[in-house]
C-alpha cells in the first residue's frame, strides 16, 4: 500500500492522505478494516483520465460515505476497437493528485493481470443478463461492451462490497444496464446517478475531450448546442421531426458525423414515436468529431416529483 499527500483546494494547511491500493487483496484488507470501524463504503468507478465530472462523483460520494474508494482501471474487456483501447488517454500521476484533492480515502488502480489473471480471454465465460436496455444503441453499435462492462463492474461490486457506487449520466445507458445487472447477479448496492457535467460551451465532460484537436474542440459544443435547441422545438413538433432536426443540424458540420440518435423511454430505453407514450423520455446521442466518438443525452420529459 502506498499514500498520495495533496493538499486540498479548500486550504493550503490541510493535507489528505489518501491510500493507493494496486491489488485485490490490499482492497479486501482495507475494506474490512474501514468496516470494522462501522465506515460506509461508497465506490466511484472510473477509467482514469479524471475530468471535473468525476470530481463532481467524487465529492457525493465523500458526502454521502465515511469511506470512498475510486478505481482508476482502463477495462480492455469493454473496448470493441483495439484502436480506441490504445489511444484512451491514462493520467495515472495527475489522477491521483485529482482525488487526494477531492477527498478520496483511496484509489485502487489494479493491472490487467491483477483484475484478470492469465488475462481477460482466460476468464470464465459469464454472459450477464442485461435485458433489452443493453440491445440499443451503444449495445447496436459496440458489440460486447456492455457485457465488458459489466464483467467489470461486477467484480468491482465483488471485490470492494460498497454500499453505494456512483456513476455519471452522461453514460445514461450504462447506468440502465448496471442497475440490470445488479439485479439479475442479486448485488446489493445502491446505484447513484449524477448529473452530467459541462463545460462552459457545454460540451459534456469526457476524458475523451482530451483527444479532440484545438479545431474540433471548437466544434464539439455545437453537440449540446443542437440537443439544447431541440428541446424547444420538441413542444411544437413530433418526436420524428424532432430527431430530424438535431441529425440534419449536425450532419450539416463538416467535421461531424452522427452514428445515431434515438429518443426513448428512459426506463426501457425503446424508442418512442409519441411525446405523450412515456413520462420520461430522453434522446441519446452518439456522433464522431473526426475520429473521436463522443456521446451526450438531453431529457425531453421529465416525471413532476
Ligand atoms: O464509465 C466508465 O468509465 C466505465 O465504463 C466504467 C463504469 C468505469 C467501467 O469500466
Amino acid at each position: 500500500m502506498a499514500v498520495c499527500r495533496c493538499k486540498t483546494p479548500l486550504s493550503a494547511k490541510k493535507t489528505r492522505v489518501m491510500i493507493i491500493l494496486r491489488t485485490v487483496n490490499d482492497v479486501r484488507d482495507y475494506v474490512s478494516s474501514e468496516r470494522g470501524r462501522g465506515a460506509s463504503i461508497g465506490l466511484v468507478p472510473t477509467m482514469g483520465a479524471l475530468h471535473d465530472g468525476h470530481l463532481s462523483l467524487v465529492e457525493k460520494a465523500v458526502a454521502e460515505n465515511a469511506t470512498v474508494i475510486v478505481s482508476v482501471f482502463v477495462n480492455p474487456t469493454q473496448f470493441n476497437n483495439p484502436e480506441d483501447l490504445a489511444t484512451y488517454p491514462r493520467k495515472e500521476e495527475d489522477d491521483f493528485r485529482l482525488l487526494a484533492g477531492a477527498g478520496a480515502s483511496a484509489v485502487f488502480a489494479p493491472t490487467v493481470e491483477e483484475m484478470y489473471p492469465g488475462g481477460p480471454e482466460a476468464q470464465e465465460p459469464h454472459l450477464f443478463d442485461l435485458g433489452q436496455a443493453a440491445e440499443v444503441m451503444e449495445g447496436k453499435y459496440r458489440p460486447g461492451h456492455f457485457q465488458g462492462v459489466a464483467q467489470v463492474v461486477s467484480l468491482l461490486f465483488r471485490i470492494v462490497q460498497p454500499d453505494r457506487a456512483y456513476f455519471g449520466e452522461k453514460d445514461f445507458q450504462q447506468i440502465a444496464v448496471i442497475r440490470n445487472m445488479v439485479k439479475s447477479e442479486g448485488i446489493k448496492v445502491d446505484i447513484i446517478a449524477c448529473p452530467i457535467k459541462r463545460a462552459d460551451d457545454g460540451l459534456a465532460l469526457s476524458s475523451r475531450n482530451a483527444l479532440l484537436t484545438p479545431e474540433q474542440r471548437k466544434i464539439a459544443p455545437e453537440i449540446h448546442a443542437a440537443l439544447k435547441y431541440s428541446m424547444d422545438y420538441s413542444h411544437s413538433h413530433s418526436v420524428k421531426a424532432t430527431h430530424d432536426t438535431v441529425v440534419e443540424r449536425l450532419d450539416a458540420i463538416p467535421e461531424l458525423r452522427v452514428e445515431y440518435f434515438e429518443i426513448v423511454d428512459a426506463r426501457t430505453l425503446a424508442p418512442v414515436d409519441e411525446w405523450e407514450e412515456s413520462p420520461w423520455i430522453v434522446g441519446c446521442i452518439t456522433v464522431y468529431c473526426g475520429k473521436v466518438r463522443l456521446i451526450d443525452n438531453i431529457a425531453y420529459r421529465i416525471p413532476k416529483a
